[in-house]
């Protein structure tokens, strides 16, 4: 892990070009671990990780407790339901007891943006040495989902070597709530800075055309993007014309919880002209990898037929969840559904 400088993962726009190709080296050293005896390394043994969800979650909380468990370390964690949040507590109050424990790694999901760069920040200030692993805030970032992505993305396009090359001028297509959703943002970030070209599709509701400019610059806060030269970001409203030539593509659930009144008429309507069915995926290249991050609305964002088709072979591994279908489960990352 030479040259890493990321105490905390807070957001992928901080991560350079060689970040993400440690990322998959290291990852790809370590995806054979779950098939030998001891499904154990001794990497993290003596740390204590403490998982934090003050959002529900199941693959992402479930998948960072058994990486932790997988890599020798003690885990804990949090859920707000059986917490004292309900008898008062502050969450900064719940964060410090844990802090006081001695939590090495500090794993949080929060609905509101920025609790995990405040916290992070809060550690820094007190000389408190915590990492603090963004698990999802709010729209803003899921860098976890989005290292995955790329990784599953990397050992589809090229399985012997697995690198940031095999990207280079792919075209993915991202498909659906993208306004709510934070893996959009992470992927964004992940797949250009690798130099592929990723096309948004989505009703102008969901999809603001604000966000052709996603990646020219950095996210307020920040003074340089580490990345010299990313891919292209366009926005199609034709479902067709986006999925044409695509070397993958990426549908999202639409996030029902954040959505404000009359951003959707009809799901009905919504499932015609942006759901991925087996019909739709005629338009990309021939085996192009379909990815969802779960959890998955069946005839909403993806046909149920699509799911049916291939989860029957599906099986969690180490980190949450694209679903993969048309194409060979790659050795380690993801319900893949093949
Ligand atoms: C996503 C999330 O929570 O951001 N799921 C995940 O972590 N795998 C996507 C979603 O909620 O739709």
């Amino acid at each position: 892990m030479n040259n890493w400088n990321h105490n905390h993962i807070l957001d992928l726009s901080t991560f350079s070009l060689d970040d993400y190709k440690t990322v998959l080296e290291l990852t790809t050293r370590f995806k054979d671990v779950h098939k030998s005896s001891s499904r154990k390394l001794p990497a993290l043994q003596g740390k204590l990780i403490t998982n934090l969800f003050f959002e529900p979650s199941t693959r992402t909380r479930s998948s960072f407790e058994l990486a932790a468990k997988r890599l020798s370390a003690d885990v804990q964690n949090f859920s707000v339901s059986s917490s004292s949040l309900s008898k008062g507590e502050t969450p900064l109050d719940t964060i410090l007891t844990y802090i006081s424990m001695g939590a090495d790694i500090l794993v949080i999901r929060h609905e509101s943006t920025n609790v995990p760069a405040d916290l992070a920040n809060y550690v820094d200030t007190n000389n408190i040495n915590i990492s603090i692993l963004n698990a999802g805030d709010g729209y803003h970032s899921h860098p976890s989902q989005g290292l995955l992505d790329l990784f599953t993305l990397a050992s589809f396009f090229n399985p012997k070597e697995v690198s940031t090359n095999s990207l280079l001028k792919k075209k993915i297509t991202i498909v659906g709530d993208i306004l709510h959703s934070r893996v959009a943002r992470s992927n964004l970030w992940a797949l250009t800075a690798c130099g592929a070209d990723v096309t948004l599709c989505g009703p102008p509701s969901l999809l603001p055309d604000e966000f052709n400019d996603f990646v020219l610059n950095p996210p307020p806060g920040q003074k340089i993007d580490p990345v010299n030269k990313r891919g292209i970001v366009c926005i199609e409203r034709s479902l067709k014309d986006a999925l044409r030539n695509a070397d993958a593509v990426m549908t999202l659930r639409i996030q029902k919880e954040r959505m404000q009144q009359n951003m959707l008429t009809d799901l009905d309507t919504y499932h015609e002209q942006y759901g991925i069915t087996h019909q739709s995926l005629k338009w990309c290249k021939k085996k192009a990898p379909v990815l969802h991050p779960g959890p998955v609305n069946r005839e909403i964002e993806i046909s149920s037929k699509l799911v049916e088709a291939n989860s029957i072979k599906s099986k969690l591994i180490i980190f949450p969840s694209p679903i993969l279908s048309q194409a060979k489960r790659p050795s380690l990352g993801s319900r893949l559904i093949t």
